[in-house]
């Protein structure tokens, strides 16, 4: 593809697609800022070629071909202006044209458009119209075929990626194409059947296969043992243990567990075949952590998606906690993605320290099960045309 940085913009009019859609509290607030700041880079680079630049992105899933202020992009303007420390102008009817003077503003969230879902050519072609050159540098929303993310890089003068997508490309690509072994995957979060297709490509990739969270639990299920109250799936016990028979996953030795799901709620530790009816596993005990942390200690790769407890509770936190601490203490190329890992190691103050943090959730999740992200692919195309 052609990359932003091969590019002279001085006096371009420079459209950057980015994923600025980041948690908001009720009252509006950003409550991780992760994709704003790394957001910035880019737009910096832009400024300072001379580019006048124009920003777009969605957030949440507002009903298309309404305004809807509840998904405005205020807030994320605001936020951003802060960072930069100047006023960042939204603009809220763009579709026609924007001032051309301005040398940086914020378009109004793109989802308030008809067309864009659908990718409708019309609408494209107007985003399109807009700039001299268009940069796809919203990894987060790389797998969604959507107006601007990839019909406006049919029509645009020149389409490229930007120095975000380029070195999420290149962060991930490490892991996945050609990793420096024994790799180690993580996969945690709450359902085997969400991840199934992820740790169906990961046992093709890694050396060892961790899992935690919910999804440790439908293996320990499939080991025979009771779960309790504990989510897990018993349709996936038959998926659980091909995998258990095709690759090495190391198993639960212990797991914190709770009378209830509650903020509150009190650790016992007890060995994993020992849980009763009424109780569900909400954590991994200290002897699973040790021995999965002697794992992680000698990886030369990690790419780790998913918590392996209910980190939010500080009571359960410390099996994720403890995973952190090892991949980061390790000498490993580390490689995290998708939102509740990364609130994870925010939560811990440990966002610094790992190799790589991917702002991709569901993009993530897509290209570490090797599906073609259509934004890249787009990209692609327009390179070879
Ligand atoms: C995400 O948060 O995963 C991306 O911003 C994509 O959002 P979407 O799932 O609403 O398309």
């Amino acid at each position: 593809v052609i990359k932003m940085s091969d590019l002279d913009l001085a006096g371009k009019r420079v459209l950057i697609r980015q994923d600025l859609n980041v948690p908001l509290d009720d009252a509006g607030h950003v409550t991780s800022d992760n994709r704003i700041t790394a957001s910035l880079p880019t737009i910096k680079m832009a400024l300072a070629q001379g580019a006048k630049v124009m920003v777009m992105s969605h957030l949440g899933r507002p009903t298309e071909g309404l305004y809807d202020e509840q998904y405005s992009l205020a807030p994320v303007a605001a936020y951003m202006g802060n960072l930069l420390g100047r006023n960042i102008p939204l603009v809220k009817d763009w579709v026609e044209g924007v001032d051309a003077d301005a040398d940086l503003i914020l378009l109004e969230n793109v989802r308030f458009n008809k067309g864009e879902g659908k990718n409708e050519d019309s609408l494209a072609k107007q985003m399109a119209a807009l700039c001299d050159v268009y940069v796809m540098d919203a990894f987060g929303t790389a797998h969604r075929a959507q107006a601007s993310t990839h019909g406006v890089a049919k029509f645009a003068p020149i389409a490229c990626a930007g120095p975000l997508l380029a070195a999420e490309l290149e962060a991930l690509g490490k892991v996945m194409d050609n990793p420096a072994r024994p790799m180690v995957a993580i996969v945690g979060g709450s359902k085997v059947s969400s991840k199934l297709t992820v740790l169906e490509s990961l046992s093709t990739v890694c050396d060892q296969l961790i899992v935690g969270g919910g999804i440790s639990n439908t293996f320990v299920a499939a080991r025979g043992f009771n779960v309790g109250t504990s989510l897990y799936e018993k349709d996936l016990i038959p998926n659980a243990q091909a995998l258990m028979a095709r690759l090495d996953i190391p198993a639960a030795i212990d797991v914190r567990t709770a009378a209830e799901f509650s903020p509150t709620a009190l650790a016992t530790i007890k060995p994993v075949d020992q849980v009763t009816d009424d109780e569900q596993i909400m954590d991994l005990g200290p002897e699973t952590v040790a021995k999965l942390a002697e794992i992680i200690k000698g990886a030369k790769t990690i790419l780790w998606n998913g918590p392996c407890g209910v980190f939010e509770f500080d009571n359960f936190a410390e099996g994720t906690r403890a995973i952190a601490e090892a991949i980061a203490q390790s000498d490993a190329y580390s490689v995290l993605g998708g939102g509740d890992v990364i609130a994870a190691v925010q939560k811990f103050g440990m966002e610094d320290r790992f190799s790589y943090i991917s702002t991709g959730g569901g993009a993530f999740l897509e290209f570490v099960e090797g599906k073609t992200l259509p934004a890249v692919a787009i990209l692609e195309e327009r390179a070879k045309s």
